[in-house]
């Protein structure tokens, strides 16, 4: 027998507020109750998966049982919400190779003790961080032909095991790969070896550009050494409240330098928040300081 589905309306009085408040506490996504249907939908995979009866048992299963630490990890792939694409809101990507990188190289010295720094904040399935890897690859070898050493590091990071490992495998079905300009495709894409299935993977040189981690916003301390160029961290303040909003961005300008961009999703507003940013153009900013 498949397990039984509760309506919304048993889901909310028995379960969902424990499931909100956990998001909410631990990720820092707002629940409200108009999300009860998609929470419902999307942890009923994890019920089936375990083939528990029903929503109540998952819950017991998240919140009592000896693999609930294990199961946290499950949850966290199941509530969050991974959409992406490569040369997504492309505009930032012209901005930053065209404005970003240059402007801040004749600001300061660029070589092998500190190379140009990047970080991918909420990378999901690592089609943003191969999009900013193939455009420093590409500035990088640009430099090259007129002398000049552009190294750079890139960090990438979320808090979804799932989407960080297909991030690392780099492996995409080639009906992912349109909007990337043909010359990058050959360049750093290959046809995966295993032919039953329409797949391309990206080159080994350009995976080991990038650092995945995992990461909380909500942590107190990222345990981040480094210190950025340019963060993009885009899509992803949608899902926080305001107070959230602002504490995350603090604690992410902590780890970047005076003059540091920092791009947000086009839909994203952080007008009104106290924080020492101007603005440089749509949807982005500069640290100021
Ligand atoms: C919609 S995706 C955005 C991906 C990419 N930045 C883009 O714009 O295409 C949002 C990502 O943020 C991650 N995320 C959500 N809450 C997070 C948290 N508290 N800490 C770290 N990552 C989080 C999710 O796992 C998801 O992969």
């Amino acid at each position: 027998m498949p397990p039984t589905t509760s309506t919304s309306e048993e889901m909310a009085s028995a379960s969902f507020d424990s499931f909100a408040e956990l998001i909410t506490r631990e990720l820092g996504i707002k629940m409200p109750a108009n999300k009860a249907q998609m929470l419902q939908s999307r942890l009923m995979r994890r019920v089936r998966t375990l083939g528990l009866d029903n929503l109540d048992a998952y819950r017991h299963h998240l919140f009592h049982s000896p693999g609930r630490d294990e199961e946290r990890i499950h949850f966290i792939d199941a509530v969050t919400t991974n959409k992406t694409d490569f040369f997504r809101e492309p505009h930032h990507f012209d901005y930053l190779q065209d404005t970003v990188i240059p402007l801040l190289s004749r600001g300061r010295a660029i070589n092998r003790r500190e190379p140009f720094q990047l970080w991918c904040a909420g990378c999901s399935s690592g089609e943003e961080p191969y999009t900013l890897a193939m455009l420093l690859s590409e500035y990088a070898e640009h430099e090259r032909t007129a002398h000049r050493d552009f190294p750079f590091s890139l960090l990438a990071t979320d808090i979804s095991t799932r989407v960080l490992e297909s991030a690392r495998a780099g492996i995409y079905p080639s009906s992912r790969i349109a909007p990337i300009p043909e010359p990058l495709r050959r360049k750093y894409l290959r046809r995966h070896r295993d032919r039953s299935h329409d797949l391309v993977r990206v080159v080994p040189a350009l995976r080991e550009k990038i650092g995945f981690h995992r990461l909380n916003f909500m942590s107190p301390d990222y345990k981040i050494q480094n210190v950025f160029d340019v963060v993009f961290f885009r899509n992803v303040l949608i899902y926080f409240d305001r107070p959230t909003q602002e504490m995350v961005i603090s604690r992410i300008l902590r780890h970047a330098r005076p003059g540091a961009f920092l791009f947000v999703g086009h839909s994203e507003s952080i007008s009104g928040l106290d924080l020492p940013l101007r603005q440089a153009g749509p949807a982005i900013f500069q640290k100021i300081g």
